[in-house]
């Protein structure tokens, strides 16, 4: 893209963005999300009602490297995109000449699958002149509660995927406060390898979350509380202690249930889990709790945050599954926050493998 093309590009954009929001017809944003490994593009109207969100999930390719393959991914996004959005706005009955913006994931993620998407946004925002918006991919998962219920501040949300692991304090729409993350692995990665360890399939969440529920939580596990103030996690400690206790099982030629220690170890991960996100509620006298990611299919921690957050009188908001894992729906629900405001992004616009998530969604 030329330079001297932009001048003229920022004056479309505004100009589209103006006569659009003097209309004041429903708004319709178009959403892309490549960061890991699924290729999916939504149609949302007026922030919350999704139209279409489709998904191509590349997780049936990437099962036989036991994890995501960044060069796959990559490849992988590059087939799928264009389809993935051509059928999204097939399913939602919607012509690109009735896309209001297009909101992409920019980061945090894999930087050449990032660039995919990134790369597609750019290109119908510079075709149509339609604004472009650079959305975080934390704020998009926090966002797809937007899609089941109005959020209510001060509100905390508990982000917990195969990437991320995080405690978000939110005073208002679009402002982030990050209470505390992981110093480690991710929940989901935790669970991925320890069901690695186990002979599971990847990804692992889902299995060991289906053996905890044949076991008993019998086998001793440490829970990683940090410091007494702390809103941080930590994992790998726990991920070494199951490691060990089946190394030194097989050594002593003892068997250890595979069910046992898979509801141990998910005993330990949510306890930690929900106590935090209660004490950090509790704290900043949230009016809602909110989980998401692709952890927030666990039947363990939904039930117990569930009981928590009902025995403290904390509302709290579970989307369903299909909104929890990586998906555009969420991405286009966060981007109509930055539309609203005109906050948008120029055509130098790239993707940030390790972009912070900060009070506003682009610089
Ligand atoms: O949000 P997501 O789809 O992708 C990332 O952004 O990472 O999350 C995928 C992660 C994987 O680590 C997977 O094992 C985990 O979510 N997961 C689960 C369950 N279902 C998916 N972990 C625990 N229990 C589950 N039921
Ligand atoms: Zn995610």
């Amino acid at each position: 893209m030329k330079r001297q093309n932009e001048p003229r590009y920022i004056e479309r954009v505004r100009e589209h963005y103006r006569r659009r929001r003097e209309a004041g017809k429903p708004v319709f944003i178009l959403g892309v999300e490549t960061s890991c490994d699924e290729t999916s593009a939504a149609v949302i109207q007026d922030g919350t009602l999704v139209l279409a969100n489709v998904i191509a999930s590349q997780a049936e390719v990437h099962k036989r490297f036991g994890g995501v393959v960044p060069e796959v991914a990559s490849r992988r996004h590059v087939e799928n995109i264009t389809l993935t959005i051509e059928e999204a706005l097939d399913k939602a009955g919607k012509t690109l000449e009735e896309i209001d913006a297009i909101a992409v994931t920019y980061g945090p993620g894999l930087v050449g699958a990032l660039l995919v998407g990134v790369a597609a946004a750019k290109a119908i925002s510079f075709a149509r002149g339609i604004p472009l918006i650079g959305v975080h991919h934390i704020a998009g998962h926090i966002y797809a509660n937007r899609l089941v219920t109005e959020m209510r501040f001060p509100l905390v949300a508990l982000v917990v995927s195969g990437g991320h692991t995080e405690l978000v304090l939110m005073k208002e729409h679009g402002s982030y406060e990050i209470l505390g993350e992981t110093r480690d692995d991710a929940a989901g990665e935790a669970y991925d390898k320890v069901a690695r360890a186990l002979g599971l399939p990847y990804p692992g969440g889902p299995h060991i979350d289906r053996l905890a529920h044949e076991g008993e939580a019998n086998v001793p596990l440490p829970r990683a509380w940090l410091e007494p103030d702390s809103y941080d996690f930590s994992f790998s400690g726990l991920k070494s202690a199951v490691l060990n206790t089946l190394h030194n099982a097989s050594q002593r030629g003892e068997t250890i249930e595979p069910a046992n220690l898979a509801a141990s170890f998910q005993a330990s991960v949510v306890e930690v889990l929900v106590e935090k996100t209660i004490r950090a509620a509790k704290a900043h006298e949230a009016r809602q709790v909110l989980l998401a990611g692709g952890v927030a299919a666990n039947r363990g921690l939904r039930a117990a945050l569930t009981e928590r957050c009902e025995q403290e009188g904390l509302a709290l908001v579970i989307p369903p599954l299909s909104l929890c894992t990586d998906n555009a729906a969420m991405i286009a629900a966060a981007g109509y926050i930055d539309y609203l405001k005109g906050n948008f992004a120029g055509l130098d616009l790239n993707g940030i493998a390790g972009l912070p998530l900060s009070d506003r969604t682009m610089d």
